[in-house]
């Protein structure tokens, strides 16, 4: 509820797999491989969309707290909408780097599971949000993920022991998010 939510968010759904197909063809291509691998890899039609909604209400105090802490995503995707208020921050070079609000655009980060399937060839972004003296920031993320029960690990295409040795373990996506949500060593 309201209705119209509803309507719009399974539209907004709809478009959001659609999209993800593309993105996902592509890094598949990137990594020389078919395009339906890292798709297949993830569930194939089982993939899951997650939508979160941040909500960060204006900090009389910015520069004495954070939107959200440093941590790279564990999904294997996030397709990201702000409301137009900056404060997203990527790490790249050592560096915090605020990232443009582009009207019209989708901010993808790639993910964990996308590292790991990848052996490491893309790398998940560390990102952080900050708060706004004035204004409320909103995002709307939507985490592409495998269904739980699904096994991650580097794929075997990209694996060979003796030039390219797996450099991530190989577990269920629920396992996975277990020991990142509980600080174990994965
Ligand atoms: C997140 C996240 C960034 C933002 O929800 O994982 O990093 O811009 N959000 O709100
Ligand atoms: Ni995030």
């Amino acid at each position: 509820t309201p209705q119209q939510c509803r309507e719009v968010t399974e539209e907004y759904n709809k478009e959001i797999l659609k999209l993800t197909d593309k993105i996902l063809e592509l890094l598949s291509e990137g990594l020389g491989l078919e395009p339906n691998t890292l798709k297949s890899s993830l569930g194939g039609e089982d993939i899951e969309a997650e939508m979160k909604i941040n909500h960060y209400p204006p900090c009389p105090q910015p520069e004495l707290a954070l939107g959200v802490e440093p941590h790279t995503d564990m999904c294997a995707l996030t397709l990201l909408v702000p409301n137009g208020v900056a404060g997203l921050q990527v790490w790249k070079d050592g560096n915090w780097v605020a990232v443009d609000c582009l009207p019209g655009a989708i901010l993808v980060h790639v993910g964990d599971q996308i590292e790991v399937l990848s052996n490491g060839k893309y790398t998940g972004v560390l990102h952080r949000t900050l708060v706004n003296k004035e204004r409320t920031r909103m995002s709307w993320a939507v985490f592409i993920a495998p269904p739980h029960d699904k096994v991650i690990g580097p794929l075997t295409q990209l694996v060979d022991d003796d030039q390219s040795p797996p450099k991530y373990s190989t577990k269920t996506f629920a396992d996975y998010r277990y020991r990142k949500i509980n600080k174990l060593p994965q």
